[in-house]
């Protein structure tokens, strides 16, 4: 019987560089698109996937991360005295939604040591993992696709998406053959190898590691037993090629869209076509945006 996946570690104790100066005093998984924060976008999709338990790995200056899952008092307050429902309602849905929980990465020394912060809350069980800079729409939620290779197979699944050459050097790049899944061949690989951010001419395929991973509890002695790689930090890549050793690890090209919402240019383009979705401003921002002269 292969062990259901419960739990989901979000590694969100990272600087956010890539977005200063927003994020000096911000955490950059609060950043919203349109209204929601990128990290509600990412727990609601881990929700929708089933997911139940949800573990945050956060650092200093991170504390409005847990104010935003949590019960805003005052706030509900005010809405309930000015009859507000609406709104009440979907400020307590946020606190309602799903129960969390935290852990603080003291220095920010790569993903695999946030993700190893997470091993006492996971135990020894399949979790998920998901970096809310990632922020992928999709009929069926990203994590749910991988959930269902990870129930067919039993084993860690990464998310793949091809990437233009001149930016595979930001990524974890696979080197994976392609297997034949429920008649369609070119959507599920097994991976052969992986490399973190290689360079263009170094990089073993166009095939980029996307941030949602399902990872076998194996996963921590892994990442125990590698040492710093890019960057100078331990490195999820590492501990994944280094797990590829004893257990077959496959990859999934997602059906769906990926933002990446921690860069500007990819936060802007997101910010752009959801509020083009909404059902509220969609028409009015369509008409604004037909007006400019571009
Ligand atoms: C991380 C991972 C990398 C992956 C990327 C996806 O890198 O280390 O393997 O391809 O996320 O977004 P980061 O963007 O944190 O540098």
């Amino acid at each position: 019987m292969i062990p259901k996946v419960r739990k989901a570690v979000f590694p969100a104790a990272g600087l956010g560089t890539r977005f200063l100066p927003a994020t000096k005093a911000m955490p950059k998984e609060m950043l919203p698109l349109v209204d929601k924060p990128l990290i509600q976008y990412c727990v609601e999709e881990a929700m929708h996937s089933g997911i139940q338990d949800i573990i945050i790995v956060t650092g200093r200056g991170k504390s409005s991360i847990e104010d935003h899952f949590d019960v805003s008092f005052e706030l509900e307050q005010l809405l309930e005295s000015k009859n507000k429902t609406d709104m009440l309602s979907m400020v307590r849905s946020i606190s309602d939604m799903i129960d969390v929980c935290y852990i603080r990465q003291k220095e920010a020394l790569g993903l695999g040591h946030a993700v190893l912060r997470a091993k006492d809350l996971v135990g020894n069980e399949p979790f998920a993992t998901v970096l809310s800079d990632d922020v992928i729409a999709s009929d069926v939620p990203c994590i749910r696709q991988l959930l269902d290779i990870y129930e067919y197979y039993g084993a860690s699944v990464v998310a793949l998406m091809e990437v233009p050459p001149d930016q595979i050097s930001s990524y974890g790049v696979v080197d994976a053959e392609p297997v034949s899944h429920n008649g369609n061949e070119h959507r599920v690989f097994r991976i052969r190898n992986m490399v973190e951010k290689p360079k263009p001419s170094d990089a073993p395929s166009n095939l980029a590691i996307i941030g949602r991973y399902i990872l076998t509890p194996e996963i921590f002695t892994c990442i125990e037993s590698i040492e710093p790689g890019a960057g100078g930090e331990l490195q999820l890549t590492d501990a994944l090629k280094y797990m590829l050793r004893s257990r077959p690890i496959y990859g999934l090209k997602f059906d769906g869209k990926r933002y990446d919402a921690g860069d500007k240019l990819g936060f802007l383009k997101a910010t752009v076509e959801f509020a083009l979705n909404r059902h509220d401003m969609g028409d009015a921002f369509r008409t604004y945006l037909k007006g400019l002269t571009l």
